[in-house]
């Protein structure tokens, strides 16, 4: 039987997920139909329900819906509880239960594609939104010298350091605070590039052979990297290898099975 799955999101038209979870399906030989579905956020709760009671196995969710969507899970993982996101739904018996793999996606998109280690690092990530919020537990977990929180404004990345600061060594900064610093590794988690910006940002913040790292993909990633370049970074990578570690890890919880993320991406970059 075809298992039925979907990522919703508002809008979603633009997604990559369909075809990622097409060629892992397809890799794995697992008969699955993966769609994209547009929900406006006033009717995730009814959607969710009905996509149940027609018999869906699991979702991917997408913007607006991340947060929202905890209220409507049945179960959390912890994952999904520190991040107060879910990016991924499994069915269970009793409703559908939320996991969040963008962190873990980050992070092995960071070790295993790129090669770079967060251990011991200096690492700087930028913006204090949901973005930000679903990253920071994955990242601490690998134990950087220092994670600085940065933002416009001190209020968010106050509020989310005092969240996060059991998990490790968190300090929340203002971008016009950071001069005199420098990190390995800067991840944008800003919105700023949707508007076709980069956030605005001290001279000298990239140490030696850093890496700059926007969570977005395509065009929404071009004005952060761009600056990034021009501002004395290494090496700089967008969000895509993100995208396909976070759907092998959703494939995963759905199909216990992880597939093979090289080759998918590498089919991605030259679409
Ligand atoms: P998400 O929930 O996806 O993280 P968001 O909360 O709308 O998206 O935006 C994330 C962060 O992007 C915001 O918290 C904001 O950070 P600060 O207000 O703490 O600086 C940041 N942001 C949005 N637009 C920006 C811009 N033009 N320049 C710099 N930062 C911006």
């Amino acid at each position: 039987m075809t298992s039925l799955y979907a990522v919703l999101g508002q809008p979603v038209a633009h997604s990559r997920s369909p075809r990622i979870h097409s060629l892992f399906a397809a890799q794995v030989g697992a008969q699955l139909r993966y769609e994209a579905i547009e929900v406006a956020p006033e009717r995730l709760a009814e959607t969710l329900t009905a996509l149940y009671a027609a018999g869906y196995a699991g979702f991917n969710l997408t913007l607006p819906h991340k947060t929202a969507a905890v209220a409507l899970c049945e179960s959390l993982g912890t994952r999904a509880e520190h991040a107060g996101a879910v990016n991924t739904l499994i069915r269970t018996p009793g409703g559908w239960r939320g996991d969040n793999t963008d962190g873990v996606g980050l992070v092995r998109d960071l070790r295993h594609n790129l090669g770079v280690a967060i251990a011991g690092r200096r690492v700087l990530v930028l913006g204090a939104g949901g973005a930000a919020r679903g990253i920071l537990e994955p990242l601490l977990a690998e134990r950087p010298q220092e994670l600085v929180l940065s933002g416009r404004n001190p209020w968010k990345p106050e509020e989310l350091a005092t969240a996060f600061k059991a998990l490790g060594n968190i300090r929340p900064c203002t971008h016009l605070a950071l001069k005199g610093d420098q990190f390995d590794l800067i991840v944008n988690a800003t919105s700023a590039g949707h508007h076709g910006q980069a956030p605005r940002l001290p001279p000298g913040l990239f140490a030696a052979g850093a890496l700059a790292y926007d969570l977005n993909y395509g065009k929404a990633a071009a004005p952060f990297l761009e600056w990034a370049r021009g501002a004395g970074a290494e090496r700089v990578a967008d969000g895509l290898g993100m995208l396909v570690e976070q759907a092998a890890e959703s494939f995963q919880l759905w199909r216990g099975v992880r597939p093979e993320t090289g080759p998918v991406l590498a089919a991605l970059r030259q679409d």
